[in-house]
């Protein structure tokens, strides 16, 4: 599903990551942690194509990510999700709107558009919202948005990177246990956090880094 192969990425001669091997397959849930610095977000950000690889190899389904044509960069966008810390939600357009999205960029009909938006808010407990505008919204409800329309193309794999920074851990909870619901429907997931409670929650594949460097790799095959 996702496979790096000896991975190094720089900024300024400065290596954020170095030598990264890393397998993960279909179904798998991955929690991604290690200090502020670590390499956490420049590795999700490679397997998105937001960033491109110094070094080594990233297959993602089995696609080179490094080697993809910028006009194949949007195809294999649609196959995933990808959710931020900071919500990156369209102040002006309301719920609705903001997670039908993905779906009108790929020309998807009214009907369908309706349908598949219907499904991921009432998935992630929003839908009650969906005429809302995002600065009306707690940010426990605006980071349910995001979980919507990171989802709402069916993705098989979803990426999520500080999905619960700066939340209480009642609402940490919450939002970790949609990401649960997400994976047993048969996503691939992988969340890069700080937090421990979310650690312990969900209890699966951690994948620790370290100033770039993979140093722990634990509960893999669970
Ligand atoms: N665009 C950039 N330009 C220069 N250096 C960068 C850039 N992005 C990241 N870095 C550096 O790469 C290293 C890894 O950063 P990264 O953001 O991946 O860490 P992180 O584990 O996500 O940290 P945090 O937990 O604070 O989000 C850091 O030393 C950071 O300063
Ligand atoms: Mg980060």
């Amino acid at each position: 599903m996702i496979q790096l192969f000896h991975v190094s990425k720089y900024y300024d001669r400065r290596p954020a990551l170095s030598n990264i091997n890393l397998q993960i397959e279909k179904g798998e849930f991955v929690l991604l942690v290690g200090p502020s610095g670590a390499g956490k977000t420049t590795l999700l950000k490679l397997l998105f194509c937001a960033e491109h690889p110094d070094d080594g190899q990233i297959l993602v389904q089995n696609r080179n990510v490094a080697r993809l044509r910028p006009s194949d960069v949007p195809y294999l966008r649609r196959t995933m999700g990808i959710v931020f810390q900071d919500f990156r939600l369209l102040p002006k357009k309301n719920v609705f709107e903001n997670v039908a999205l993905p779906l009108m960029v790929q020309g998807a009909s009214a009907f369908e558009t309706r349908r598949k938006v219907t499904e991921a808010l009432k998935a992630v407990g929003i839908e009650h919202r969906k005429e809302s505008r995002p600065a009306l919204l707690s940010a426990g409800e605006q980071q349910r948005v995001c979980i919507a329309r990171a989802i709402v193309n069916g993705p098989i794999i979803l990426l999520a990177d500080e999905p619960t920074g700066n939340m209480d851990p009642d609402l940490a909870g919450e939002i970790m246990e949609l990401f649960k619901m997400i994976h047993a429907r048969g996503t691939t997931v992988m969340v890069a956090t700080h937090n421990r409670q979310v650690v312990e929650q969900v209890g699966r594949r951690v994948v620790m880094l370290n100033e770039g460097k993979l140093v722990s790799d634990k509960g893999a095959g669970q």
